[in-house]
């Protein structure tokens, strides 16, 4: 894409690194917005989005029912809609339903301190590398009962691969090796599949395979799916976290007194998944708008989640912030299947990491990962330990 539109270039380096003046100018001055060179419209109030994800009729995630196909490794529980989806996320709901939340975050509360042990004895590390995506990565291998991958080249470029693809409407150059990385994921979660597992996500699956009526390939696409985004999404949420708290150090026993709140407006205030894409199936006003059918649509929920007519003083971090009705875990038929997973890690995860470690600190520059819908940071240099004492 090349950086034309006035108001939103979403892959601008800048932007990447700071969209949020970005969505305040896109609310304030347009906040529906044509944005003709992604022939899309832009969404940026809370009320315009939560509308579109509640109404998945006319804003659907099937672009089918416009007449665009969607590519086999991409037919999955995300992009079906109800009527169609619904035994498949009633069925990922009982499957998660099935398993023990509790023994997962004794074990998640394991796994963190084993990773601060390995760490306590260096000076500094990469958050995401040397704990968030390890961690996160655990996590999800138990909760699917898979194991986890081995982190090879391949792994790691297949990886970046999807990522990339998540912005294809952005850069559809992207989109090729990432449907290519997506079907590569599925092929192996089908053979785990076919071995017939016992424990886990994937064991409650294997099991009760006759009681849902999809194609392999669809069921398989979905589970991938859900480990996917089980391990990449929540790993991008602690980075932003933890930089979003070392910003604001005062506020941390604010944090420690009440986590669960503060994760929540963590999630509004600097979750990762930035924007979600549907399709209108039929003409639909907003404001004095007029979109389509065959119209796509972005909904940029991180946009929403700062919006002045929903929340109070939004621009500010506010840990103890109640009621909190971010869109951060998106909203209706596609909202987040693991956000309760996702908060039992937060709320291990970052307490853990800042009472080992109270004097860490950023150490070095920051990397971001080239991603406008799932933004993150590729690197988060940080030190351990307090100033080494001056030699005399
Ligand atoms: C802080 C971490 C996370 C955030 C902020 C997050 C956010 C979201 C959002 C916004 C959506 C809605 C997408 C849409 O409307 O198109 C979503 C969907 C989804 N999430 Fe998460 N997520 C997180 C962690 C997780 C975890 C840990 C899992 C799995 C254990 C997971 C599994 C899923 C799945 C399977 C969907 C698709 C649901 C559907 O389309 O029916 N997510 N997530």
């Amino acid at each position: 894409m090349s950086n034309q539109d006035e108001l939103f270039n979403p892959l601008d380096p800048e932007v990447i690194r700071d969209p949020y003046p970005v969505y305040r100018r896109l609310r304030e001055e347009d906040p529906v917005h044509w944005h003709s060179e992604l022939g899309a419209w832009v969404l940026t109030r809370h009320a315009d989005c939560l509308q579109a994800l509640k109404n998945p009729a006319v804003f659907a995630a099937d672009f089918r029912k416009v007449g665009i196909p969607t590519p086999g490794p991409l037919l999955s529980l995300q992009t079906l809609d109800p009527p169609d989806q619904t035994p498949l996320r009633h069925f990922a709901i009982d499957a998660l339903r099935s398993q023990d939340l509790g023994t997962l975050e004794r074990n998640a509360e394991e796994r963190a301190a084993r990773l601060l042990d390995e760490i306590a004895g260096r000076d500094s590390i990469n958050f995401v590398t040397d704990f968030a995506t390890p961690f996160t990565l655990g996590t999800i291998s138990q909760l699917v009962g898979m194991p986890p991958p081995e982190a090879d080249e391949e792994w790691r470029q297949r990886n970046d691969e999807l990522h990339r693809s998540m912005d294809a409407g952005l850069d559809p150059n992207s989109e090729e090796a990432g449907l290519a990385a997506r079907q590569h994921f599925s092929d192996f979660v089908g053979r785990w599949l076919a071995g017939g597992p016992t424990e886990g996500i994937s064991g409650f699956v294997a099991t009760n395979r006759s009681k849902v009526d999809y194609t392999d390939a669809v069921l398989n696409n979905s589970l991938r799916a859900f480990w996917h985004a089980g391990f990449e999404v929540p790993a991008r949420f602690l980075g932003n976290a933890l930089t979003t708290l070392l910003n604001r150090p005062e506020l941390l026993p604010q944090f420690f007194a009440d986590v669960d709140a503060g994760v929540e407006e963590l999630v509004r205030f600097s979750g990762p998944v930035h924007v979600v894409s549907r399709v209108c199936t039929e003409d639909v006003t907003i404001d004095d708008r007029r979109l389509r059918r065959g119209d796509m649509v972005i909904i940029v929920l991180a946009a929403a989640n700062r919006d002045p007519a929903r929340f109070d003083d939004p621009e500010n971090l506010v840990l103890t912030r109640s009621p909190n009705p971010h869109l951060g875990f998106g909203r209706g038929a596609h909202s987040c299947l693991g956000n309760a997973v996702a908060r039992i890690e937060a709320r291990v995860a970052l307490p853990a990491l800042l009472r080992r470690f109270p004097d860490l600190r950023i150490d070095g520059e920051l990397a971001w990962w080239e991603n406008a819908t799932l933004r993150g940071h590729s690197a988060i240099p940080v030190a351990l330990h307090g100033e080494p004492a001056a030699v005399r």
